[in-house]
């Protein structure tokens, strides 16, 4: 296929720059995608932190202000890596550049926040995409099949969890460099935003709009030292989430995430259970798909755990062989390959922005609830 080179200027240099840059390296090399994606300017505040980026990911340039990366003509993507609380500004200023925008989730902090973006790159008409990632998991993406295909029939319950445990100790800063999802003014939220919110696009791309919520949160160290300025700072974010919610469709829903239960690293589950059929699936295995069918033959029903890596498969074909698994790193190349295509057939890929924006109002009306103790319509 004759291939339009794509130039990327990838903002932000941390985590998640590694996964976009590993993902556009061998889009190409696996999937039939349109574009060839080059690895063309890398930002980051932090120009020597850029420097060795660069080199390590084959970046041809380095800017330290993101600013002169958008004005770039040569630049047809921005990708935004960088904390929350600077999603907004670089994208809308993206968009009324021209360049197709990536931005990593949440979308923004809340959706008073998120509305300007939608509305700039709608007007600008450029591409758009959210990093919801594990939309693009191989099993993620056969539970969508299937109930997309109506095998579970009616839907009575959708649960979720996302858990992990590294705020646990008190002397773990807020704010800065490592630490800025600690911080309520560059993360908006703690857990909510960045834990349930994947939950929440999940849930809402399986199971359609949620109704209302409602929700409790807490926080458990009320002050912790801001990492910038030295000083001890009451904590805005919240620790802990859990929340229970209406979908549409009439089934309930039941969400949790904390960064305090001891031994969870990413504990990313959810199990969705319908009439006839039910599924669960584990970050932690997360090449498996567990399907149970009340519909199969008595004596041989139970739990199927079904090994997600063979060609019929969504993605799989792409790769090995049957059998062999793969893994997290792999979400970002599907979504990647997914984003492109939509990119070339005018079909766009979701998440985008608007899609991305229902999952701020979400996130919005959890905290609204735990606030108030009541419950609050979406
Ligand atoms: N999809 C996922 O599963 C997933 C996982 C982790 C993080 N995220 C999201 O990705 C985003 C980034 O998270 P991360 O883990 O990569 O963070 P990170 O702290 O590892 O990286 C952020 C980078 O931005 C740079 N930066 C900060 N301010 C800047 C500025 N003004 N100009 C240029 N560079 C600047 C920092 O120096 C750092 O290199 C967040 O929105 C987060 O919620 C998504």
């Amino acid at each position: 296929m004759n291939k339009k080179n794509l130039n990327i200027g990838m903002i932000g240099c941390g985590f998640m720059a590694k996964t976009h840059s590993n993902a556009y390296s061998n889009v190409a090399h696996f999937f039939d995608v349109p574009y060839q994606p080059v690895l063309k300017t890398v930002c980051d505040l932090n120009a020597e932190r850029a420097a060795a980026f660069a080199a390590k990911w084959g970046y041809e340039q380095i800017e330290s202000d993101w600013r002169k990366v958008v004005a770039d003509p040569a630049i047809d993507l921005i990708d935004i890596c960088l904390p929350n609380n600077l999603h907004a500004e670089v994208a809308i200023a993206a968009a009324e550049a021209g360049k197709a925008v990536v931005s990593e989730k949440p979308l923004a902090r809340t959706a008073a926040e998120a509305e300007p973006m939608v509305a700039a790159v709608e007007k600008a008409g450029v591409p758009n995409f959210v990093s919801f990632n594990y939309r693009r998991i191989p099993a993620v993406a056969l539970a969508k099949r299937i109930i997309d295909e109506g095998k579970l029939g009616r839907v009575f319950h959708y649960r979720a969890n996302f858990l992990q445990d590294w705020t646990i100790n008190a002397n773990v800063p807020q704010g800065g460099k490592d630490t800025w999802r600690l911080n309520v003014k560059e993360a908006g939220s703690g857990v909510t935003g960045d834990l349930l919110a994947h939950c929440i696009d999940l849930a809402i791309w399986q199971n359609g709009p949620v109704r209302d919520v409602t929700a409790l949160t807490e926080t458990f160290i009320k002050e912790r030292m801001n990492a910038v300025t030295g000083k001890m700072e009451p904590v805005g974010i919240d620790d802990a989430c859990t929340f229970l919610c209406r979908f549409a469709n009439g089934s309930l829903g039941n969400f949790e995430s904390t960064r305090y239960a001891r031994g969870h690293k990413a504990l990313f589950t959810f199990e969705i259970n319908g009439e006839h059929a039910s599924i669960k699936w584990d970050l932690h295995d997360l090449h498996r798909l567990q399907y149970f069918d009340h519909r199969d033959e008595g004596a041989v029903r139970g739990w199927r755990s079904i090994h997600v890596s063979d060609g019929d498969q969504p993605f799989m074909g792409a790769w090995w062989v049957p059998g062999l698994a793969i893994g997290y790193g792999e979400s970002f190349t599907h979504q990647f390959k997914e984003f492109l295509e939509g990119m070339a057939s005018g079909k766009p890929a979701g998440p985008t922005f608007r899609d991305a924006l229902e999952t701020n109002r979400i996130c919005d009306a959890v905290l609204a609830s735990a606030k108030s103790g009541q419950w609050v319509t979406v």
